[in-house]
């Protein structure tokens, strides 16, 4: 088994520059499990299945082949879906998706696969409390409202209002901290980050400090 480091914490808390930029520090290898989340949203909406189609939903879970390449990039049954997999209707599926405890199920028992046999950082919303519960350094990132739409509207086209931003990130963390199974939460023994007003920069040197005092 290797060294995990896992970081969780809400939509646009920076969690995917910070998780890479330190995998690359570290060079451990970077997983962000989101994408296995927003690639079984893909695949159920370009096959027509309903959200609420559980056993269909656990069945593309199972099936599907997800690669999460070096520097972010995501294959899916070997096409490259990186960008597609980042439209607002992908986000919002992913969250739906995720609350299907079949589909974690499928996912997690992968993303525990992947750290079987290499040191990663991987970020997501249950690493620290369901995936890896004894991981050597959790981290809870977070950051205020505002700063997690600005930081959205700087990922996405500027067709989408910071107004509608702001509704469907609260939608979004609503459902992924009110679900039932694996819910957003902060693991006890999880350090609380908040990155707001901090540079990338900023925000890795902390981690590091962590990363240093578990040794
Ligand atoms: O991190 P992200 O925004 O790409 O994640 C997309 C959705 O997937 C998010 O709304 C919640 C879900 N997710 C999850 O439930 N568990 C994870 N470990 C990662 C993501």
């Amino acid at each position: 088994m290797g060294i995990v480091i896992a970081i969780d914490g809400p939509a646009g808390a920076g969690k995917s520059t910070i998780a890479r930029l330190l995998a690359s520090r570290l060079q451990y290898t970077y997983i962000d499990t989101g994408a296995m989340y927003r690639s079984i949203a893909l695949l159920a909406g370009r096959q027509g299945v309903s959200m609420e189609d559980a056993a269909r939903l656990e069945a593309l879970a199972a099936a599907a082949e997800i690669e999460l390449l070096p520097e972010g990039r995501v294959c899916l049954n070997g096409e490259d879906i990186t960008d597609s997999i980042r439209t607002p209707e992908v986000s919002a599926g992913a969250s739906k998706v995720a609350a299907i405890g079949g589909v974690r199920v499928a996912l997690v028992a992968r993303q525990r696969q992947i750290a079987e046999r290499r040191n990663v950082v991987m970020e997501g919303r249950d690493i620290g409390t369901v995936v890896f519960p004894n991981a050597r350094v959790k981290v809870f990132l977070d950051a205020d409202p505002g700063e997690r739409v600005r930081r959205r509207q700087g990922d996405l086209p500027s067709t989408v209002s910071a107004e509608e931003l702001a509704a469907q990130l609260a939608e979004r963390d609503a459902r992924d901290r009110g679900r039932a199974e694996s819910p957003l939460v902060q693991a006890q023994d999880a350090v609380y980050l908040n990155s707001t007003g901090l540079t990338p920069d900023e925000v890795i040197e902390k981690i590091l400090e962590i990363v240093r005092r578990e040794k």
